[in-house]
């Protein structure tokens, strides 16, 4: 895509526990963005609870969409699209975003695009700070490994919106293995950002935990690591010893963090990647971050910390790609769109 024209997008996220709004310039310059986070309402129950998101969002949506707008000092009238994500995400909550979406199209009368999370999270490094300076943007053909709550995966980009998917977690997503085993630590939620804090201190060679063998060597499988922790942490409490929780944290965390860059780099090397992309809440574990950044054989893009995790700078992005080629769905879009879109 050469001499794509410029357009403001407004892009709405709700698709799990995060109310977002975000205005983009060119797919890349974010002049403003609001998350409305149910993070600690959700910790209350370990857990994100559907019903409980969709009524937060209802309560946060408009407020987060006017604070928006207040904050880039525009209005409505400046902006070209709107981008809303479609999903994948809890149907309850997508609803809200994505009704606000078709009313505020219906009242403008401007078109409406229906964004892929995934995709959304993948654009999220092509995004830098209006009037900060410009960072390169990613190149093609790039690897992408795609790591949140609910997916892993590593795809083949080699255009814009031109993904080929090269595998994917057979079970557990790498955040759903963060998530579960800190509840099986007794560490509070999201479990993600807890086990990287108990990993600190923590010896990650102490316990040897497995990294599974797939027949497809670009699928992923936490499952088995997960039950690997089970087994060590009842294995020390049936032998009353106090659990070393930052230790058993640490070597769960180098486990994962083994097995996605192994993966990702090998995947790059073998598909001729000249870059790669890491996104999805789980990169932003530090951990995860250093080790790709300390390697020099490829440039490696990953978001900004505050848009590794949901926020709908990342659909405006990936939005701005979708209306330049003409991709716009409107007010009829479907609610679970297929992955890898092409
Ligand atoms: O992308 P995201 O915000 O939502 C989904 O689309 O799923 O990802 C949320 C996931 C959670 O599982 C959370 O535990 C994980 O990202 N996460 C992390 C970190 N911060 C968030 N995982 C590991 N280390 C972190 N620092
Ligand atoms: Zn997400």
């Amino acid at each position: 895509m050469s001499d794509l024209k410029p357009a403001r997008i407004l892009a709405i996220e709700t698709s799990c526990d995060e109310t977002a709004c975000a205005i983009i310039e060119n797919g890349r310059a974010l002049l403003a963005s609001t998350v409305a986070s149910q993070m600690d309402i959700h910790a209350r129950y370990g857990g994100v609870f559907p019903e409980v998101a969709s009524r937060q969002h209802v309560l946060s949506i408009i407020p987060v969409v006017e604070q928006t707008l207040v904050q880039s000092n525009l209005t409505l009238k400046d902006v070209d699209a709107l981008a809303v994500t479609r999903g994948p995400g809890l149907a309850g909550s997508l609803v809200v975003g994505m009704n606000m979406a078709k009313g505020l199209a219906l009242g403008t009368g401007l078109p409406l695009i229906g964004v892929n999370h995934l995709e959304g999270h993948i654009y999220s490094s092509w995004i830098y700070n209006a009037g900060e300076s410009v960072p390169a943007e990613p190149k093609f053909p790039l690897m992408a490994l795609l790591v949140s709550g609910g997916h892993t995966e590593l795809n083949l980009m080699t255009d814009h919106l031109t993904y080929q998917r090269l595998g994917s977690t057979l079970d557990d997503a790498a955040g759903e293995a963060f998530d579960k085993v800190a509840r099986l630590l007794g560490l509070p939620f999201p479990g993600g950002p807890s086990i990287q804090k108990a990993s600190e201190n923590g010896n990650a060679k102490r316990f040897k935990f497995p990294r599974a063998r797939l027949d497809n060597p670009y699928d992923f499988s936490f499952s088995g690591l997960k039950t690997a922790v089970l087994y060590e942490v009842q294995e020390l409490k049936k032998n009353s010893k106090p659990l070393p929780i930052e230790d058993l944290a640490a070597s769960f965390q180098a486990a994962v963090v083994d097995v996605l860059f192994n993966k990702t780099i090998k995947a790059a090397h073998e598909f001729g990647a000249k870059e790669i992309l890491v996104a999805g809440g789980v990169s932003a574990n530090r951990a995860l971050r250093e080790v790709f950044q300390s390697q020099k054989e490829f440039k490696v893009h990953i978001p900004a910390f505050s848009l590794c995790t949901d926020n709908a700078a990342m659909i405006a992005a990936a939005g701005y790609y979708r209306f330049v080629s003409g991709h716009v769905s409107g007010l009829e879009m479907d609610v679970q769109p297929t992955w890898p879109l092409s």
